[in-house]
């Protein structure tokens, strides 16, 4: 395909960040599907390096992966790799020179970078390997402060910072086409926002999550334990219109403790809108409200492009939902009906992946992403205990470890059918542990008891 300067597929080189690195392939092939372009990786493909060449882009799609990727720092126009700096440049010297010249003529201003990967090089071995690229025909300026072109040589010394080769591994030179935006790590971290709670979801995970859902402009995207709001912060960022429901009333309005150390109580305008505001996405704001997500409120239809959460599993918080197991003695005429505010009950985890699969299954759009987070008691974990659904088709399925047992799965589920019966919501009989793994039920009811999750009731209006 060729691009507005007429430029056609070339390959590309990205260079990942070494953190997350489960999250990163799914990141990649998610927003490649935003563009409609398959991932393609080229030569010797490995999944855990700093690096990976693509096949069958044109810059205008690597433009688009790097202005939403927090997983890539950097990608590049590949002119020349190779094992040793000899075979770097036979590999230059064979790269197309009508390819070349269009940033290498006289008017052109150019830098060359170095840039090494798990080995520091000292200023005078950078000078070295520049001058070493003599055979490059360049007939610009050099421009260090404002160039119109920047080249980078990249030296890949492998993952072991143990066991550092004196010689690269791997080199590359191509032309720096963008960053990535690693940035949004640092400018939307929780410790300098407005409203934080317990559970607020780190800055770069939740982009992340944004991410593997393919969240794009204008989708409405809906979190049914919305908490503060951290991931209606990173939909928003990329043009989605926002909404979200939590149990807890303090959560919703911005009130109660504060989870500032020195800070007793909420202060005003605290508050998952003030979130937006503060990062100027205010507009996309929906509404959030109080609910429970094991009694859906919204009207059977397919209403939200995505849904992305981070369900309660009881670690930091409890997991509740309206309810009593005593008999609630309504008054006949029913006078106190409407004002009772029900007393609630545990949540069990199978009951809250069952609810999210089913509720996704009939109100995402077809094609519309669930991204959700699994707790996982790492000893006993096997791919089968993933929840399914006949409607939602597994695309990824990605470890963050916790603790030495403990970690959690950030699962992506994508919505291949609707559901043949919408009353099925209603039908007590669907669970998605049923009939492909009864055993997963198990697991989630043994996860339970580790997580200390008793049947004892509390009131939930409030504190
Ligand atoms: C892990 S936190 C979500 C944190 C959120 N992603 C954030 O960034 O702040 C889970 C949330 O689920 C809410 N919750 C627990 N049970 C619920 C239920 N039955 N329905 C709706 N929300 C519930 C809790 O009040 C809590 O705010």
């Amino acid at each position: 395909m060729a691009t507005p300067h007429g430029r056609s597929c070339f390959q590309y080189l990205f260079h990942l960040a070494q953190d997350n690195l489960d999250f990163r392939l799914p990141e990649i092939k998610s927003l490649l599907a935003l563009t409609g372009k398959p991932f393609q990786p080229s030569g010797n493909f490995k999944e855990k390096a700093p690096f990976w060449c693509l096949d069958g882009l044109c810059e205008e799609d690597v433009r688009g992966i790097m202005a939403r990727s927090v997983c890539a720092k950097s990608a590049f126009e590949l002119w020349g790799h190779g094992q040793t700096h000899s075979e770097l440049r036979t590999s230059l010297l064979k790269y197309p020179s009508e390819n070349m010249s269009p940033f290498m003529h006289k008017e052109s201003t150019y830098r060359i970078n170095v840039y090494t990967f798990n080995k520091t090089l000292e200023f005078t071995d950078r000078i070295k390997r520049i001058d070493a690229l003599e055979y490059l025909p360049f007939e610009g300026t050099v421009s260090l402060k404002s160039p119109q072109h920047i080249f980078c040589l990249l030296e890949d010394y492998g993952t072991e910072p143990n066991n550092i080769p004196e010689h690269p591994l791997y080199i590359y030179f191509g032309r720096w086409i963008a960053d990535g935006q690693r940035e949004l790590i640092r400018s939307h971290s929780v410790k300098n926002r407005h409203f934080i709670g317990n559970t607020s979801m780190d800055a770069g995970l939740s982009f992340l999550m944004a991410n593997h859902a393919k969240v794009k402009e204008n989708d409405l995207v809906f979190d049914p334990f919305v908490g503060t709001g951290s991931l209606l912060v990173a939909c928003s960022h990329f043009g989605s219109y926002v909404c979200g429901i939590d149990i807890d009333y303090n959560t919703i309005h911005g009130r109660g403790r504060s989870s500032r150390t020195n800070q007793k109580w909420r202060g005003p305008d605290e508050n998952i809108r003030a979130n937006l505001r503060q990062y100027g996405t205010e507009k996309m704001y929906l509404d959030v409200m109080v609910s429970d997500a094991s009694k859906s409120v919204w009207r059977d239809a397919a209403l939200f492009d995505a849904i992305i959460t981070d369900p309660p599993y009881g670690i930091r918080e409890s997991t509740r939902r309206t309810g009593s197991h005593k008999d609630i003695t309504k008054p006949a005429d029913g006078i106190y009906g409407e004002s009772h505010v029900p007393v609630s009950q545990a949540y069990n985890l199978s009951d809250i992946f069952t609810d999210l699969l089913n509720f996704s299954a009939h109100h995402l759009v077809m094609g519309g992403r669930l991204v959700y987070w699994l707790p996982v008691y790492s000893p006993e974990y096997k791919e089968e205990m993933v929840p399914l659904h006949p409607c939602l088709q597994l695309i990824s399925n990605c470890e963050q470890t916790l603790s030495s047992h403990t970690s959690r799965r950030l699962i992506t589920m994508e919505k291949i059918k609707e559901p043949e019966e919408f009353d099925r919501l209603a039908d007590p009989s669907f669970s998605p542990y049923q009939g492909h793994n009864a055993f997963r039920e198990k697991y989630f009811n043994s996860l339970n008891k580790r997580c200390g999750k008793e049947e004892n009731k509390s009131d939930i209006n409030g504190e």
